[in-house]
């Protein structure tokens, strides 16, 4: 395999290919998700919701990112590997933003790390930069910011703030982020973001005309039933063939039809 990098990304934009990227948290998902030919992994602070069934991705620790994202390395030859830095691990200044990359990277053996906002956090993204770490931005929905938007609903439909997005996204580009995640804004918007810089807009819910695409393992092979936005293509009905699968073996073991003369020794 050749490895996926930071470079071959921006490459790929300026060549025109989409760049394909997906959650996994585990050793297994992240098996099948690189060998599938995946370009990037995240392990998403969406574990929080997804592996450990949270509300929001609040609770989630740096010590258990560092777990899922480690499992996620001894899986994968060839994806790049991006990690969430959880909310609380970067906020309060530079040097924990610095602290808690250092971390993940030492202890993980991934090769990015993925931080939520604009502005606000600029000197922290300078700070990891500056240590040799490549950083991904995310802007639009920020979910770690849950309680102050209210809601999960489409983010920057209003002037200022995507005026203030597009704004943010330059300035990613101009600290040397390698690509930036947009979440749930207008495809208007995401477009012009795409077209401003030169690094990778990667989307989710923000339309067809940004550089590459993200979407939460678990919820594109339908192992989630509540979960239906707009955004979301279902690539299986897991949960249902799940369901069978694990229906049929109660009833196979209620009707003492497993295991069978084959199935022992
Ligand atoms: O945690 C996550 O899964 C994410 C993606 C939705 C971009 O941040
Ligand atoms: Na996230």
């Amino acid at each position: 395999y050749k490895r996926i990098t930071t470079r071959s990304l921006i490459e790929m934009k300026a060549n025109g290919e989409k760049i394909s990227m997906l959650t996994a948290y585990d050793y297994t998902m992240a098996g099948i998700t690189d060998g599938a030919g995946i370009d990037v992994i995240l392990v998403g602070d969406s574990a929080s919701n997804v592996m450990a069934g949270h509300e929001t991705t609040l609770p989630i620790t740096l010590d258990q990112m560092i777990y899922h994202a480690s499992s996620v390395v001894r899986a994968v030859k060839r994806a790049l590997v991006v990690v969430d830095l959880p909310f609380g691990s970067y906020q309060s200044d530079p040097k924990e933003a610095l602290r808690s990359s250092i971390r993940i990277m030492k202890e993980s053996g991934a090769h990015a790390v993925k931080l939520e906002g604009g502005s606000e956090i600029k000197d922290s993204i300078k700070k990891i930069l500056h240590a040799g770490i490549p950083v991904m931005g995310h802007l639009g929905l920020t979910p770690q910011s849950i309680y102050k938007f209210g809601t999960y609903t489409v983010r920057a439909k209003e002037e200022a703030e995507a005026e203030k997005l597009i704004q943010d996204a330059k300035m990613l580009e101009k600290l040397g982020c390698f690509a930036v995640v947009l979440e749930k804004i207008p495809a208007k918007l995401a477009k012009v973001v795409a077209e401003s810089i030169s690094i990778p807009v990667i989307g989710i819910g923000a339309g067809g005309q940004v550089d590459g695409q993200v979407l939460v393992i678990h919820d594109m092979l339908g192992m989630n039933n509540e979960f239906s936005p707009r955004f979301l293509r279902r690539y299986l009905d897991l949960y249902t063939e799940m369901t069978k699968a694990i229906s049929q073996y109660v009833s196979d073991v209620k009707a003492k039809d497993f295991p069978n003369e084959n199935e022992q020794y």
